[in-house]
């Protein structure tokens, strides 16, 4: 027996089976049991896979006790201070911080790729005026593939590298054009001359008749370095719903935009990135500070299916590094753009109302990265419905990461979990007429 195991016995047969440990560079080493059904004759059991790595990946590591977010080694903190969206987007698909001359090309390649298709511009008309933007994206996302068909040998790098490019490039131009479809303006062309944030916020609010500008004729900075921390803070999560949704999807051999779209499908829902969402329409429902205790209970109540949203976390149990940071970001934005609206009061009323409550505090339940974005992009103007969106922009450059990460691995398996069977076992078919 060495060190570097885990011993298994079989109870009900008496069998006895070591398995190897596999170590990653930090983190808690994880039990091999690949061979686990050959050696004892039992599967593993871990709905939600609460103790379950479901793969080896270089892109991203967190410490949940200790609030650690890296990307490549990174730490969050100090990307959020001196880092760029774009720059982060480069680091997560490439592994390293770009010289001055890659951020360049990749920038120029970004800016290149940014148009869509008239074809699919054409899309947007046979949706309802009043489909959810998330509606739109996973349709659109999906849909790329059928216009790159001729780029999409998955065994070619040159072809995995140009469809990750095109993704991270146009999500922003397919994401403005869901909400200028929502609200029946006309489409607006990426520009060439504009960053990638700026460029964003241009296409979603410039109009024919007025710049999108601010009284020095700028886009206002505040809101472009806000836009790029929430995208960095929201670029890339480990193995989160979404991104193992896309990693099982590409794990059958899909194309990249069907199995992006898969992955904004699992990002929609309020537990993960719909939870930005979900905050304000909570804010809303409380409404005012005197109810909070009220809400509170109905939280705490088993049988209210109530939570908090943008409280708790999977991984983090002390508090989520990136919800630091966007409650200082959150002050900033809301001294440059005041507002008499109640709700950022309201929110650190619950806030601190929930930190010191009994039942939060034994459950490790704090406030998480969207119980705070979600008030940022209120404070940018941003409509609600298209919080998910935003997230989806940031995720894209993550997913990407993780996909072509995954594609450059040999020896790929299809993604087949196994189930503990609860059905009738089998009985014979009875005809309609003796039923
Ligand atoms: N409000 C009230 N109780 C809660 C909450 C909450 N927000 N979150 C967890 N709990 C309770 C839960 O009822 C359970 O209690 P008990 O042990 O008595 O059954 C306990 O805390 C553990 O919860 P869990 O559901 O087993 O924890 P999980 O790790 O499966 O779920 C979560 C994590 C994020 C889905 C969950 O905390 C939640 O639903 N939060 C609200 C939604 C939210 O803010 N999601 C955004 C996550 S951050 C962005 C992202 O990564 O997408």
């Amino acid at each position: 027996m060495t060190k570097d195991t885990v011993t298994i016995t079989n109870n009900a047969t008496g069998e006895v089976a070591e398995f190897a440990l596999s170590r990653g560079t930090v983190g808690i080493p994880a039990v091999d049991i690949g061979t686990l059904n050959k050696e004892l004759g039992v599967f593993t059991f871990d709905p939600g896979f609460m103790s379950t790595a479901s793969c080896k990946s270089a892109i991203t590591y967190i410490d949940g006790d200790k609030g650690v977010l890296l990307y490549r080694g990174y730490p969050i903190e100090q990307l959020a201070a001196k880092s760029s969206f774009v720059e982060v987007a480069y680091l997560l698909m490439n592994g390293e911080l770009p010289t001055e001359f890659e951020l360049l090309s990749f920038k120029d390649e970004i800016r290149h790729h940014s148009m869509i298709h008239e074809a699919l511009r054409v899309f947007f008309n046979g949706f309802h005026y009043d489909a959810h933007p998330m509606s739109m994206m996973v349709g659109v996302m999906g849909s790329l593939s059928a216009f790159y068909h001729s780029e999409l040998d998955m065994n070619d790098p040159e072809h995995r590298r140009i469809s990750a490019m095109r993704m991270v490039a146009k999500v922003p131009t397919i994401a403005a054009a869901c909400y200028r479809h929502s609200v029946g303006w006309p489409f607006v062309y990426p520009r060439l001359d504009l960053g990638y944030c700026e460029n964003f916020m241009n296409m979603m609010f410039s109009l024919p008749s007025q710049k999108y500008v601010d009284k020095n004729n700028y886009i206002d900075p505040v809101t472009i370095k806000a836009l790029n921390l929430l995208f960095i803070l929201h670029a890339d999560h480990e193995q989160n719903a979404s991104t193992s949704t896309v990693r099982l999807a590409s794990s059958t051999g899909a194309n990249p935009y069907a199995c992006v779209a898969a992955g904004i499908s699992a990002l929609w829902g309020p537990a993960h990135g719909g939870a930005n969402e979900a905050v304000l329409a909570m804010l809303a429902e409380i409404g005012t500070v005197d109810r909070i205790p009220e809400f509170i209970a109905k939280a705490k109540d088993k049988n209210d299916p109530f939570r908090l949203m943008g409280f708790g976390h999977r991984v983090y149990k002390n508090f989520d590094p990136r919800a630091t940071i966007t409650r200082e970001t959150c002050h900033e934005v809301l001294a440059k753009f005041p507002s008499d609206d109640p709700l950022f009061e309201l929110a650190l009323a619950l806030e601190e109302y929930a930190l010191k409550d009994e039942y939060f505090i034994e459950k490790k339940l704090y406030p998480n990265v969207d119980f705070y974005s979600g008030i940022i992009y209120k404070a940018l103007k941003i409509p609600e419905d298209m919080f998910t969106v935003m997230f989806v922009i940031a995720r894209t450059a993550g997913w990407v990461s993780h996909w072509m990460e995954m594609m450059s691995e040999p020896g790929q398996r299809i993604g087949r979990p196994r189930q503990i069977y609860t059905g009738n076992d089998v009985r014979d078919y009875v005809v309609e007429s003796d039923r």
